[in-house]
């Protein structure tokens, strides 16, 4: 599992879940399923994997790279359990921040999801659990999908022309996150055999996400200890195919650092379409 890239980096064994199966599309739904449905389909199981601290390479990390990038960003939000603030304040921070990262020339922020384990098990705040199974948000098919239920027709149909990528901003909302950290995946690392098309049924639509199979050549990085004035952009879906980073992989895990009773971590993702002057110029 070593390379250049990664020798002598600072890092954490640990076990990541991997989807076993690539033969049957598996399925999850988002709501509580018919009787006799399983709300899960598809068997996952721990590989044993190095988590390379990313903080050791962050000047040269670059979303057209490695697929993920971390920023700096302060930001104005008091709850981010509150939904309305989170739409009215967040969303528009989000957009500012991404078109200074990327170039972009319009981003539209459209989803957000806050998660910590306690929470979620209380049903508080519509939090949700870390998700602990490696996987990427958007598919060859649901990347430009997204784009047609977003905007209105004849925008998407124009928009699709040229380039245009998906990126979740993941953020703590508390920090230091010293529980559950998320791990990305080195896209570099990844080949599209690994990348198992899954189906995410909502009560309203089918959305269709990738599950990830093991490969050893898989490079995992963190960012220890992330604090709340820290953004991650994960992209999940780039209309280019020209050997920039289409898609990543990313994943929650157990950090064997983490102190016995370390608080559940607390985060938010903001979804993001990012589209590209018409020329395809932009930064990574
Ligand atoms: C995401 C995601 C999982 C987590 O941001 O897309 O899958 O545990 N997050 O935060
Ligand atoms: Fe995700």
């Amino acid at each position: 599992m070593s390379s250049d890239i990664v020798a002598g980096l600072p890092h954490v064994e640990t076990m990541l879940n991997y989807l076993v199966d690539k033969t049957e599309k598996p399925v999850t739904y988002m709501y509580t399923p018919p009787p006799g449905t399983p709300p899960r389909t598809g068997r996952y199981a721990p590989y044993p994997m190095s988590v390379y601290d990313g903080r050791a390479i962050l000047p040269q990390i670059s979303l057209d790279t490695y697929g993920f990038v971390l920023a700096h960003h302060e930001t104005k939000v008091a709850n981010f359990y509150d939904e309305d603030e989170v739409r009215a304040v967040y969303y528009a921070e989000v957009e500012q921040l991404v078109k200074e990262v990327t170039g972009a020339v319009k981003v539209v922020v459209f989803d957000h999801n806050v998660r910590c384990t306690p929470m979620s098990q209380r049903g508080e705040n519509g939090a949700r659990e870390p998700v602990k199974s490696a996987h990427n948000d958007y598919t060859l098919r649901s990347g430009p999908q997204r784009v047609r239920d977003l905007l209105d027709a004849d925008e998407a149909e124009e928009r699709l022309q040229h380039r245009f990528a998906e990126i979740n901003i993941w953020r703590p909302i508390r920090g230091p996150v010293e529980e559950a950290p998320l791990a990305v995946c080195d896209a570099r690392s990844m080949v599209l055999e690994d990348f198992v098309a899954m189906d995410l049924k909502y009560r309203d639509r089918i959305g269709e996400v990738y599950s990830v199979a093991f490969n050893p050549q898989h490079r995992w990085f963190y960012f220890p200890h992330m604090q709340k004035n820290e953004a991650l952009f994960l992209k999940c879906y780039d209309s280019m195919s020209d050997g920039r980073a289409r898609f990543t992989a990313h994943t929650a895990f157990d950090d064997p650092t983490s102190p016995p009773n370390a608080p559940a971590r607390e985060s938010i993702e903001a979804r993001t379409l990012v589209f590209f002057a018409p020329e395809g110029k932009g930064k990574s």
